[in-house]
């Protein structure tokens, strides 16, 4: 049994207990690094604006414990960014990586969903396919990743404006920015 909860800057604690696990165990997959987060990194005041700065960010416990992650946070109007995603070893295989990312695709809404995966990360891959992700050919900033897209039904964000994130779509660009991969 799994419950998803959505988290903010209060929540930095649960948070960075999560996200230092995850960088110390699947090192090669996030942008970020251990290294970055740890000794003079690791600030109470960093935790609180990465979770200020993503607008929405989940956290799913799995038999009592917080086991799965994802940040999301929107590039253009129409389009969402999913990162920092990881499920603890122990909770692997049971349905948290699907909370996680329904989570996700939820508060999309009729935005598309955008990520990036190494392209050898088979279990990422298929979890991200079975929730309508596909390959595209657009770049990504390393050898080895691919960009993944899950398309929505056409229809612009209502407000035109990210919700949370506030930021005006003023460009009329709603193609992906080449090369963008934001944080992982
Ligand atoms: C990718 C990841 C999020 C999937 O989480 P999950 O909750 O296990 O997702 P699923 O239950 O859909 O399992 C995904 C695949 O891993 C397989 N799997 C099952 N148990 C597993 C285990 N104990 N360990 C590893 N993989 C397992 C599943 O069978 C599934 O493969 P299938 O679709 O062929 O059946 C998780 O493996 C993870 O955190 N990996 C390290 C970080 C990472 O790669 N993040 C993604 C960055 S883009």
């Amino acid at each position: 049994m799994s419950e998803v909860q959505v988290v903010g800057p209060g929540d930095w604690r649960v948070w960075r207990e999560l996200r230092l696990a995850a960088l110390a165990e699947a090192p090669g997959v996030f942008s970020a690094k251990l290294s970055e987060w740890t000794g003079p990194g690791d600030t109470e005041t960093r935790w609180r604006a990465w979770l200020t700065e993503i607008p929405f960010t989940v956290i799913v416990w799995w038999q009592g414990i917080p086991a799965g992650m994802a940040g999301a946070f929107c590039p253009a109007a129409d389009r969402v960014e999913l990162v920092a995603m990881w499920v603890a070893p122990v909770a692997r295989g049971h349905g948290v990586g699907d909370a996680v990312v329904e989570a996700v695709v939820r508060w999309a809404g009729d935005r598309r969903v955008g990520l990036v995966v190494n392209r050898d990360n088979r279990p990422a891959i298929r979890l991200y396919e079975r929730h309508g992700f596909a390959d595209t050919d657009l770049p990504t900033d390393h050898v080895g990743e691919k960009r993944m897209l899950r398309p929505h039904d056409g229809t612009r964000c209502a407000t035109g404006v990210c919700a949370r994130h506030g930021r005006p779509d003023t460009t009329g660009d709603h193609s992906l920015a080449p090369g963008f991969t934001g944080p992982r």
